[in-house]
């Protein structure tokens, strides 16, 4: 049987690459659309290990309309789109607002556009915690209301929501979306073959901590201790990579079989909140590792405290997650090593 085709943006990433070989499982076709700007080649390898066949793929960015009409054309038959590709650094976001609005806004224009022309009309986006900015009740629930965002990354996500939910405002349009607000990804595949790939000095929290343990990085700094938190230290609701990818495959079920509304919105986390310190304990349990790591001044912009209530995306999506963080750090520690011998 035919495999029924789902356009992949961004499917070179990290967490676009772990909902390709999710949706291969579940018997799609992914096919990736990557620019490869925060990717690597090697990630189709990774693929190629895990699935048993190489996907396809086009090297385009989705800003560029013309290009990306080119692969709708050749394709033929997309049944709908899973949009991960955007720029994801809210520190850069701050310093490089233009490119931040251009990328992740152009290209969603530019998506929306082709799949208009080509009657494909149904996405899945990939949104985040980071629109609720600093929520005054926890957990967030999908009727929280959103907060003037952090930093233009937020503020991209929120424009993005914002142009989905006015096209799927209009009765005659045929679109059909599902927003999911990811809560913070970490892991990596069980096999070690695809995982985060960071470029340059990681800014994400999972990253640092295992290439600290691994010797690359000296020590962690812990970005403040002095929250109003139980032990002063930045509470989120770490997911493992593959439950997240996980919610995808179903988010795209329920838009084929036409199930839901129009639009829908998910938070994508555990439920549990943990702190930093948590976590760094976590991983030394789960590794064995001990962290070299101090505490530092907290970083501007960062929100003290947010975790999902994940309440709706288990009733309507029957999404659970099924690691503990211990497993989501094991993993992702398993992967550190595994780059580390591939070097
Ligand atoms: C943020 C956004 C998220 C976005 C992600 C992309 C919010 C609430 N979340 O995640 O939507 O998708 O960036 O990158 O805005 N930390 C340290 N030391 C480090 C690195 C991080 O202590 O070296 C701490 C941070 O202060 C934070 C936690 O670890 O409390 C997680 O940080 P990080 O992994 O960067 O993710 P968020 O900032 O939560």
């Amino acid at each position: 049987m035919e495999r029924t085709k789902i356009l992949v943006t961004g499917g070179a990433g990290y967490i676009g690459s772990h909902a390709v070989v999710e949706l291969y499982n579940a018997g799609f076709l992914p096919v990736i659309v990557d620019n490869f700007s925060n990717s690597r080649e090697q990630v189709l390898d990774g693929l190629e290990h895990i699935l048993g066949v190489r996907v396809p793929v086009h090297n385009v960015d989705c800003n560029d309309e013309e290009a990306l009409r080119a692969v709708f054309a050749e394709e033929g038959n997309l049944r709908g789109v899973i949009h991960f590709a955007a720029y994801k650094a809210v520190g850069e976001s701050v310093a490089k607002p233009l490119e931040y609005y251009r990328n992740n806004v152009g290209s969603l224009l530019a998506l929306l556009s082709v799949m208009r022309e080509f009657g494909v009309n149904a996405l899945v986006f990939s949104s985040s915690c980071t629109v609720y900015g600093i929520p005054d009740q926890l957990p967030v629930t999908e009727q929280t209301p959103t907060k003037k965002a952090n930093s233009p990354y937020g503020a991209t996500k929120q424009m993005c929501e914002d142009i989905l939910r006015d096209i799927a405002a209009v009765p005659e349009q045929p679109l059909r979306t599902i927003l999911l607000r990811y809560f913070n990804p970490i892991g990596a595949h069980p096999s070690a073959e695809i995982g985060e790939l960071p470029l340059g000095v990681p800014q994400n929290l999972v990253p640092f901590v295992t290439q600290t343990a691994a010797g690359i990085r000296e020590q962690l700094t812990i970005y403040g201790d002095t929250y109003d938190t139980p032990d002063g230290t930045n509470i989120r609701d770490y997911v493992h990579v593959v439950d997240l990818a996980k919610a995808h495959i179903v988010a795209v079920q329920r838009l084929l079989n036409g199930q839901g509304e129009t639009v829908e919105t998910f938070n994508v986390g555990t439920g549990n909140g943990n702190s930093v310190l948590e976590v760094v304990q976590a991983f030394e349990r789960a590794t064995g590792q001990k962290l070299n790591y101090k505490i530092g001044a907290p970083r501007p912009g960062d929100v003290p405290a947010i975790y999902a209530d994940v309440t709706k995306a288990t009733a309507e999506l029957g999404f659970t997650t099924t690691s503990t963080l211990e497993e989501a750090l094991a993993s992702a520690w398993h992967w550190q090593q595994a780059l580390d011998q591939k070097k």
